[in-house]
C-alpha cells in the first residue's frame, strides 16, 4: 500500500504542470509617467504573483502582465481606480495552451524524427527530442556539422552547440535562442535555421560564400534546465533553474547575468522577480560557458541572441544611454536586416538600441558581446506583438522562422564582408 502511494505521488509530480485556468494577460497603456509608476509599483505586491511579459517603461509604451485568476478583480479595481486605461489580451491562458498541447500531440503524429527530412519544424518540440535531432543532423552531415558542448546546466545537462564549418580556423557568427525558456518559438526557429543551413549550402550563392569564409556556432537550447521546466511543470518558465540563498524562489534572469553593467536600472535584486539578476556577474553556468567560449574562441565576429516577443531588432546598449561608437552603422544594417524580414510576409519590425527601443536593461547578453570587440551584436524579439505573447500558435513557426533567416542572413553578409 505504501509502495502503491508513493507511486501515486511520484505521477503527480512528475505530471502535474502548472494550470492558467482563468488567468488573463492584461495590456496596459499608461498615459504618463505617474501611471507608469503606479503599475511599476505592482511589482512590489508579491501576494498577487504577477508575472511581467512586457515591463513598464516610458507613457504610451504598453505593458503586458499575466494575472493569476484569484488577483485579476484586485488589479483590474486597482488599475481602473487610477484611471489608467488596459484591456484584456488573453482572456483564458490555458485555453491557449490546451490548444499548444493538442498540436504538439497531432505535430509528434505526422513526424519521423529518423531523418532531419521527415522532422515536423511545424510543432514545438521538448528538449531530449532537440538533442536527437542535433546529433541526427550531425550524423547525416559528417564533415561539416559537429556538436560542441561548451559545458553543462546547473542541473548537469549539455550545452550543446552546432558548429558548420568547411575549414579550420575561421572566423564565426554565434546565434543562440532560447535563454529565456518560455520564448518557445526562438529555439523551434533555431532547429528550422540549422535545417536552412545544410539545405543551403552549396546551393545558396550568399550562403556557400558566407560558410566558405567563416564557421556559422548555434546554441538551440541556451537555458535547457528551463526548458525542460516549461515542459514538464510550468509553461511560463523564463530563469535558469538555479536555487537563490536565503529564499525560496528559484532561478535567475540569464539576461541579466552578464558582466555588461551587471547590477544596474532594469534588473533586479530580488530572486523572486522575473529580472532577477543573480548573485554575481556570470553566476549562472549556462552564461558562464558562453563566457568562456566565447573568449578561448577569440575570433567571434559577428553575435545574435535571439528571444520573443514583440517584433524587434535590437543592438546596445541596454544598460547605459550611451551611443555606442558603431551606433550608425549598426543602425544601418539593422534598417536592411528589417526591410529584408519584413519583405516576406509584412510583419512589422521596429529596431533600435535596446535602451532606446524597450527600456533599461542591464546585464544583458550582447552588451558584452560587443564590450568584448563583437562589433556586430543584436539580439531579435520575434513574433508577435502580444495577441499570443509566449503562447504562439505553432502553426507560425516556419513562417516565423523564414521571416527571421532574411533579416539574420543581412547582418551575416555584412559581418563576413566586413571581416
Ligand atoms: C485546469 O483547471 C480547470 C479549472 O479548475 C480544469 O477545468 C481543467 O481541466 C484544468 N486543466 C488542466 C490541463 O489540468
Ligand atoms: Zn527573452
Amino acid at each position: 500500500m505504501k509502495g502503491i502511494l508513493a507511486l501515486l505521488a511520484l505521477v503527480a509530480a512528475v505530471t502535474s504542470m502548472e494550470n492558467f485556468s482563468g488567468q488573463q494577460v492584461l495590456r496596459i497603456l499608461p498615459a504618463n509617467d505617474e501611471q507608469v509608476n503606479i503599475v511599476r509599483e505592482l511589482e512590489n505586491y508579491e501576494d498577487l504573483q504577477l508575472d511581467f511579459w512586457q515591463e513598464p517603461s516610458v507613457p504610451e509604451r504598453f505593458i503586458d502582465i499575466r494575472v493569476p485568476f484569484f488577483s485579476l478583480q484586485d488589479v483590474k479595481v486597482y488599475l481602473e481606480f487610477h484611471n489608467i486605461q488596459y484591456s484584456i489580451m488573453i482572456p483564458d491562458l490555458q485555453t491557449l495552451l490546451d490548444e499548444e498541447k493538442r498540436d504538439m500531440k497531432m505535430g509528434r503524429a505526422m513526424e519521423n524524427a529518423r531523418s532531419t527530412d521527415t522532422f515536423n519544424y511545424a510543432t514545438y518540440h521538448t528538449f531530449d527530442e532537440i538533442n536527437n535531432f542535433i546529433d541526427t543532423l550531425v550524423a547525416e552531415n559528417p564533415g561539416f556539422v559537429s556538436k560542441i558542448e561548451i559545458g553543462k546546466s546547473y542541473q548537469n545537462r549539455p550545452l550543446n552547440v552546432l558548429k558548420f564549418s568547411t575549414g579550420a580556423n575561421r572566423p564565426a557568427f554565434w546565434i543562440d535562442t532560447g535563454i529565456h525558456s518560455r520564448e518557445w518559438v526562438t529555439q523551434a526557429s533555431g532547429l528550422w535555421f540549422a535545417k536552412k543551413i545544410v539545405n543551403d549550402f552549396g546551393r545558396d550563392q550568399s550562403l556557400t560564400a558566407t560558410l566558405n569564409r567563416m564557421d556559422i556556432l548555434l546554441e538551440i537550447v541556451t537555458n535547457p534546465d528551463g526548458y525542460v521546466y516549461s515542459h514538464t511543470t510550468n509553461r511560463m518558465w523564463r530563469k535558469t533553474r538555479s536555487p537563490n540563498s536565503g529564499s525560496t524562489c528559484i532561478g535567475t534572469d540569464p539576461n541579466r547575468n552578464w558582466d555588461a553593467g551587471f547590477g544596474g536600472g532594469g534588473s533586479s535584486s530580488n530572486p523572486c522577480t522575473e529580472t532577477y539578476r543573480g548573485p554575481s556577474a556570470n553566476s549562472e553556468p549556462e552564461v558562464k560557458s558562453i563566457v568562456n567560449y566565447v573568449k578561448s574562441h577569440g575570433n567571434i565576429k559577428g553575435f545574435i541572441s535571439i528571444h520573443s516577443y514583440s517584433q524587434m531588432l535590437l543592438y546596445p546598449y541596454g544598460y547605459t544611454t550611451a551611443r555606442t561608437p558603431d551606433n550608425a552603422e549598426l543602425d544601418s544594417v539593422a534598417k536592411v536586416a528589417v526591410d529584408a524580414l519584413t519583405s516576406l510576409y509584412g510583419t512589422q519590425y521596429t529596431y533600435g538600441s535596446i535602451i532606446s527601443t524597450i527600456y533599461q536593461a542591464s546585464g544583458g547578453t550582447i552588451d558584452w558581446t560587443y564590450n568584448q570587440g563583437i562589433k556586430y551584436s543584436y539580439s531579435f524579439e520575434l513574433r508577435d506583438t502580444g495577441r499570443y505573447g509566449f503562447a504562439l500558435p505553432a502553426n507560425q513557426i516556419i513562417p516565423t522562422s523564414e521571416e527571421t533567416w532574411l533579416g539574420l542572413t543581412k547582418i551575416i553578409e555584412h559581418t563576413r564582408d566586413n571581416l
